[in-house]
């Protein structure tokens, strides 16, 4: 069996890689603290795919919890690294929280890894946050690394840096560094998806809009220099990015070099504004979303959207949903079967 470890794999986007990588027949094993998950996604994983995972509540802060798990497994050969804070707001009021969790995490889990005797592959959950305001669209992997926009962005850029310098020294590792866009959506059987625990992104709060748990949702800005004046995003499925892992792993697994390191863009190349995204909504779910146009949200960027050729060909992985698709899965999951 191909043994990989997951860690924040209770959470959304790990949650969906997992049902891909059983697919796929790996064997994995996930470690999650659940500070912003809940176990009840395994059961949805386990109905999905009719198939086991086995499951450690660890926290990456206890750097020996994560050695007695490679411990108890000695043939993991794959690392997918999600676990991280990620609310932005959050991290403007409590800047700390997040370098102690994201990075001091990460370095526990890239020094439990150094310590193995196998060649072990890492992917890190990254983010288009790391370009911070964009010089050029569409953006590609050679746009320069700007001023973080908030300290979760700064934990993605420091993240980065410490794998490329950790895999100098340690030539056990080979690295994918997968700078998402924007996660939306949830698996077609409506079984798992996103449940943050207070939604901040567009797509939650769209949703608490129409099943009527809040009034109305506020448009941050209408005064950008977008097609609309809201700002605009690269919506990407979150199946599509889970499938893009398996084609990072199996890239990685496949490499011809005893050691790779690489970075890619996660997107569809394609920006939608807020307004556009309420439309559609509206038209995928049959329901009035009630919204009220106010002031721009601090932090945030006019107009961002990847070109995502360098893994369309280096990968091979291209996504295939559509803004409907993605629509229609968050509607379904959070209408009907968010059970969390
Ligand atoms: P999520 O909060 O649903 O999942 C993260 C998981 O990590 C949670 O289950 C949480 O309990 C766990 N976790 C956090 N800190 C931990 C720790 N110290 N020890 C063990 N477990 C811990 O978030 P997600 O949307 O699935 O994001 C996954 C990854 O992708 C994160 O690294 C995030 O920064 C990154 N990312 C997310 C987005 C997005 O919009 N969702 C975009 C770009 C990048
Ligand atoms: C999308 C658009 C908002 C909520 C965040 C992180 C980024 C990355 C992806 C992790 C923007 C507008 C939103 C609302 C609104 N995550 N909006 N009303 O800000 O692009 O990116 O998630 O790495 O780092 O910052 O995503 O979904 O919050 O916003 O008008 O109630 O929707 O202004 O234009 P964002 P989002």
């Amino acid at each position: 069996m191909t043994t990989i470890l997951v860690t924040g794999g209770t959470g959304y986007i790990g949650s969906h890689t997992i049902v891909e990588l059983l697919n796929q027949n790996f064997d994995v094993i996930v470690i999650d603290n659940l500070s912003n998950s809940n176990p009840k996604s395994i059961e949805g994983i386990k109905k999905i795919t009719n198939k086991n995972i086995t499951f450690y509540k660890v926290d990456l802060q206890n750097f020996n919890d994560i050695v007695n798990v490679f411990s108890n497994h000695k043939n993991i050969i794959g690392v997918i690294h999600f676990a991280a804070l990620k609310a932005v707001g959050e991290s403007y009021e409590n800047p700390l929280l997040y370098f102690q969790n994201n990075i001091f995490g990460m370095i526990n889990l890239l020094k439990a890894i150094s310590l193995q005797k196998q060649n072990i592959n890492f992917i890190f959950s990254s983010s288009c946050t790391v370009y911070g305001s964009p010089d050029y669209l569409p953006v590609d992997e050679k746009h320069p690394i700007k001023e973080a926009l908030n300290p979760y962005g700064r934990t993605k850029q420091i993240g980065e840096g410490i794998i490329k310098d950790t895999l100098l020294a340690h030539k056990n590792i080979s690295a994918i560094s997968l700078r998402y866009f924007n996660p939306i959506g949830a698996h077609d059987s409506g079984l798992i998806g996103e449940a943050p625990i207070k939604p901040y992104n567009l797509i939650p709060v769209l949703c608490e809009t129409a099943t009527g748990k809040r009034n109305e949702m506020l448009v941050f800005g209408n005064d950008y220099p977008t097609t609309d004046g809201t700002g605009v995003r690269d919506y990407i499925h979150v199946v599509d990015l889970a499938k893009a892992h398996v084609a990072a792993l199996k890239k990685l697994l496949n490499k011809k070099d005893k050691q790779y390191y690489d970075i890619f863009n996660l997107g569809v190349g394609k920006g939608f504004s807020v307004l556009e995204m309420i439309k559609t909504f509206e038209k995928v779910s049959k329901k009035k979303i009630n919204y009220r146009i106010v002031e721009r949200r601090k932090g945030d960027i006019a107009e961002i959207y990847a070109d995502p050729t360098k893994a369309n060909k280096i990968l091979n992985w291209k996504a295939e949903r559509s803004l409907e698709d993605m629509l229609k899965s968050a509607w379904l999951w959070e209408s009907k079967f968010r059970y969390y």
